[in-house]
């Protein structure tokens, strides 16, 4: 047992239920490491988790989902990592907004040597999430046309990095010109502030009047339905996140009116469903990072007892790019 930082949720709601205080950490189990944190990824899950949107398995408890650090401990049986490595993660539990957590190594990848600290907490869990949509959810290929819902985050940018990159036309939508300016810095052929324009005006108009094979949805509640809007004929609409809010029940018979459409709600945990699975993809979105593709941009840094400011930021649209926590 060691006593710790942590930022724990003792009561759902506010950025002000955040409370930054010492905690107990015990060893790690059989299939678990210990890791101490050297940098945290902020995520909008991390909202969700705060406000109850996803539930926690009791109260209080530590959020955070994603982070970087070295192995201080492993379990009994444990070969896959060992102390003094490396290594970052992208949880499947809440537990990162600490100085140390136990985490199973089924999340867990060893760091190659040109993947600073930073660098792995502000991606891991962003570019794997971008990495299955774009290559298994839906296959995005030359010369294919796509649109990106919130192309100025976190999970976006990464996914307007490796699109250019495989030759894929982007529209994203953003609501600043600041945030138009960044997402086309990094691969957005086409950003639409939605603020301003009319993105189903806009896509119809660049497509003919057909519409999109895919089209990816972070935001939800407030876009799903502009989504559907831009597909086109036995297209696929890809929600993945509610930072817009959740989106209301739906009656299916609506995608047969709107061209025979395909939905699907994709979550990380059912793509990275055994250690192997999250090594392939880890390995992949690593040779992206090594060439160059992919590079996300820290724009925030907080530190971890001024985390609610973090959530503040995040919730009110002020943050672009990726955000980190140093412990
Ligand atoms: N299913 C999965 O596997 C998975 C994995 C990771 C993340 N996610 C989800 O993916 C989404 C993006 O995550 P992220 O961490 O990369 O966040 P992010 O995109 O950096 O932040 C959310 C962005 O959504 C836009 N937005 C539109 N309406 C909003 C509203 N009412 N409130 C706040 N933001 C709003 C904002 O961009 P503009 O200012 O341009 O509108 C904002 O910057 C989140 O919903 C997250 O939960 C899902």
């Amino acid at each position: 047992m060691s006593r710790v930082h942590a930022v724990r949720v003792h009561k759902l709601g506010g950025p002000e239920e955040l409370r930054y205080e010492e905690i107990e950490v015990g060893e790690p189990g059989p299939g678990e490491a210990r890791v101490r944190h050297t940098a945290i990824g902020l995520n909008f899950t991390d909202v969700h988790f705060r406000t109850g949107r996803y539930p926690l398995p009791r109260l209080p408890h530590v959020i955070g989902m994603e982070a970087a650090g070295s192995v201080e401990a492993v379990g009994p049986g444990v070969t896959e990592v060992k102390a003094g490595d490396r290594v970052a993660y992208a949880s499947d539990a809440p537990s990162a907004y600490a100085e140390v957590t136990v985490m199973p190594i089924t999340r867990l990848v060893k760091l190659p040597d040109f993947i600073d600290d930073e660098t792995a907490a502000a991606t891991i869990l962003k570019g794997l999430t971008a990495q299955y949509l774009i290559r298994s959810t839906y296959r995005i290929k030359a010369p294919e046309t796509i649109l990106i819902q919130a192309a100025a985050g976190g999970v976006g940018l990464i996914m307007c990095q490796w699109a250019r990159h495989l030759g894929v036309r982007v529209i994203g939508t953003v609501s600043t010109e600041e945030k138009a300016a960044l997402a086309k810095a990094n691969g957005c052929d086409i950003p639409v502030i939605y603020t301003k324009e009319d993105v189903v005006a806009r896509v119809k108009d660049l497509t003919r009047g057909e519409g999109l094979p895919v089209v990816y949805d972070g935001v939800g509640g407030s876009t799903y339905e502009m989504s559907l809007q831009c597909v086109k004929r036995r297209g696929l609409a890809v929600f993945y996140g509610s930072a817009g809010g959740v989106i209301p029940p739906f009656d299916l018979w609506r995608l047969n009116r709107m061209g025979s459409l395909y939905v699907t709600y994709a979550g990380l945990a059912d793509y990275l469903h055994t250690r192997d699975e999250m090594i392939e993809r880890a390995d992949e979105l690593f040779a992206m990072m090594k060439d160059g593709v992919v590079h996300v941009p820290i724009n925030q840094r907080y530190r971890l007892k001024d985390v609610a400011q973090a959530h503040r930021d995040l919730e009110s649209r002020r943050t672009s790019g990726a955000s980190i926590i140093i412990p």
